[in-house]
């Protein structure tokens, strides 16, 4: 098949055309004909050499990169229920995958645990750009924060491909949520159900939000999180790295 590869980490130069084996399922695998992946933090850090263990315990060079993709099964394993060829479905490869299994090639061979079909009118793009950032946003939602009906939330970064599903979710969560952009993504931020839109540019969020339940920090600004939370509300952060003395705060 062939795929975009590197020889070795770099910047986006490294990229090259090399034709590389498929992997063939196992009893519990799918093959899938990539149609759509995406590009997330980690697969820049992938390609920079800046990731290790678990995800590098199976790469070697050259090395196809890629998690989130959107495609058809084309193969399926002897144990596999509720999918057939054809079907058309989104997921996220494994974090360890093998070299020539990352998702910027024509065929990726996944676990069905990572694998859901494509809902009706979602497209192949659209699909793909969901796993990662999504999960993330409902993980700190749902899991992190427990975030409940009724309470007020601050999404730091609502504009970034994790704000963005952090807002949608949040609101689906029956939350009050405020969160930071610049100016010219205020309607966007507003149309995704943001009750409150604050450029950071221009206003200091500590300074207009008080008593907040809960804070999901995208951008890496703890401080100003801490701030805006009331006595016993919880942060959960994406981008940063909490101290010993913020986490006692
Ligand atoms: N994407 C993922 O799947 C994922 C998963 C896990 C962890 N992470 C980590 O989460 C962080 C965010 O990733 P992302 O992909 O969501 O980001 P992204 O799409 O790169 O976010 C870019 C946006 O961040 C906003 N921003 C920058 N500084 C800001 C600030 N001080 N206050 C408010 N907004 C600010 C800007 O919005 P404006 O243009 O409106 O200014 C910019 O458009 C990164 O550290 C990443 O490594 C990402």
């Amino acid at each position: 098949m062939k795929t975009i590869a590197i020889n070795q980490y770099g910047s986006a130069d490294e990229f090259t055309m090399v034709d590389m084996p498929t992997t063939e399922p196992q009893a519990d695998e799918v093959q899938v004909a990539i149609h759509a992946f995406s590009l997330n933090p980690m697969d820049i850090a992938g390609r920079m050499g800046a990731l290790s263990s678990p995800f590098t315990d199976l790469w070697a060079f050259p090395l196809v990169l890629g998690w989130d993709f959107a495609g058809v099964i084309t193969k399926m394993g002897k144990a596999v229920t509720g999918f057939n060829i054809g079907d058309a479905v989104f997921g996220s490869a494994a974090p360890a995958h093998a070299a020539n299994n990352g998702t910027y090639g024509e065929f990726i061979t996944v676990n069905t645990k990572e694998l859901a079909h494509l809902p009706a009118g979602l497209s192949f793009d659209q699909a793909a750009a969901l796993p990662i950032a999504g999960l993330t946003a409902y993980y700190g939602m749902k899991h992190n924060l427990k975030l409940q009906s009724g309470q007020k939330i601050l999404v730091q970064g609502g504009a970034g491909g994790v704000g963005l599903f952090a807002i949608q979710i949040a609101k689906a969560f029956g939350a009050y949520v405020a969160t930071t952009a610049s100016a010219n993504h205020r309607d966007l931020l507003t149309r995704l159900g943001a009750d409150e839109v604050i450029d950071y540019h221009e206003t200091d969020p500590a300074a207009v939000l008080h008593d907040y339940d809960a804070v999901f920090d995208t951008v890496g600004d703890i401080d100003t999180g801490l701030k805006v939370l009331k006595a016993d509300g919880q942060l959960a952060t994406i981008a940063g790295q909490p101290t010993d003395g913020r986490a006692a705060t």
